[in-house]
């Protein structure tokens, strides 16, 4: 029976209150739909308005990389402290705990090894499958100037038709060529197809000159890789640099699992990217860290 007796009834309109309608906080988003912007807002940290991604996807072309022989020994220790996970789906299902809380970007494209010719990938990914494992965002390698660049051009708008359907991101991965100039100009260009073609955001190298340029062109947020292994002041000075040329964080592999202190490096990076602290503060936390072991 309904319970109906002692029903409050003292109800209050606000009448005079108008509805607050808020924004949202990511560059470039505010017109998409609840269930993308949620996502988005599990890779982005609302309140800081950035992201620290942690990048083990590489052993989808190159195998067993430095550091990532035994993901369940230097990964799954990290998990903690990444707002997200960069990875494949082969790891994340024999690998990574399912009550993990990050949020999950998928690796969606791949085809050819090292060995091979790189910029020839296909999707790699059904989209039914991403939705099942939960996934906030699928990377796409995105080869401008590349042998195949049409074809992973052509990768990147199936897959934000296909994540549209679904709210779920893309994430366009501008990948290098190694005959190609890693200058503004050229990421200007790379960063601003994918944007233009309906990636939701956008992957890039920290470049020392103008990278404010790339940023400031680019309807969506940045990302930066890390790229190779750097001393850890150097990648810190890396990331604080990025946030302050205009990047909405740092998706980080190497510089962090390669770290002689890997839980000591991703927590300095949380500092700089959402803490905003200077690379030194940064450096001096790392060293904090990493003496306690
Ligand atoms: C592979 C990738 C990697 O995830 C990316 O390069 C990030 O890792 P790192 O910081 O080691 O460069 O997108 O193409």
């Amino acid at each position: 029976m309904a319970d109906l007796d002692g029903v409050k009834d003292n109800k209050e309109f606000h009448t005079g209150v108008p509805q607050e309608t808020a924004g949202f906080f990511l560059k470039g988003s505010s017109h998409y739909d609840w269930g993308l912007k949620n996502r988005l807002a599990r890779i982005f940290d609302p309140k800081s308005g950035n992201t620290v991604m942690l990048a083990f996807d590489h052993g989808y072309f190159q195998g067993p990389t430095t550091g990532l022989e035994r993901v369940d020994l230097s990964i799954v220790p990290l998990i903690p402290w990444a707002d997200t996970l960069m990875l494949t789906r082969g790891v994340l299902r024999s690998l990574i705990p399912p009550a993990s809380r990050p949020s999950l970007v998928l690796r969606a494209s791949g085809g050819p090894s090292i060995l091979k010719e790189l910029s020839n990938e296909e999707i790699a990914l059904d989209i039914e499958d991403a939705v099942r494992l939960n996934a906030a965002a699928l990377a796409v390698q995105v080869f401008i100037g590349g042998e195949h660049e049409t074809k992973s051009i052509h990768n990147l708008t199936r897959l934000v038709d296909q994540g549209l359907r679904h709210g779920i991101a893309t994430l366009a991965v501008t990948a290098v060529g190694k005959d190609m100039v890693r200058d503004a100009k050229y990421f200007r260009l790379a960063t601003r197809i994918c944007a233009e073609l309906g990636a939701q955001y956008v992957k890039t190298y920290y470049v020392e000159e103008g990278f404010d340029t790339v940023t400031s062109c680019c309807p969506v947020p940045i990302v930066i890789a890390g790229g190779k292994k750097l001393p850890e002041l150097d990648a810190l000075t890396m990331a604080w640099n990025a946030i302050r040329q205009g990047a909405n964080g740092v998706d980080m592999g190497r510089n962090i699992f390669q770290s002689e202190a890997p839980a000591a490096m991703i927590q300095a990076v949380r500092a700089v990217v959402h803490g905003g602290e200077t690379p030194a503060r940064a450096f001096e936390l790392y060293n904090t860290l990493k003496n306690q072991g």
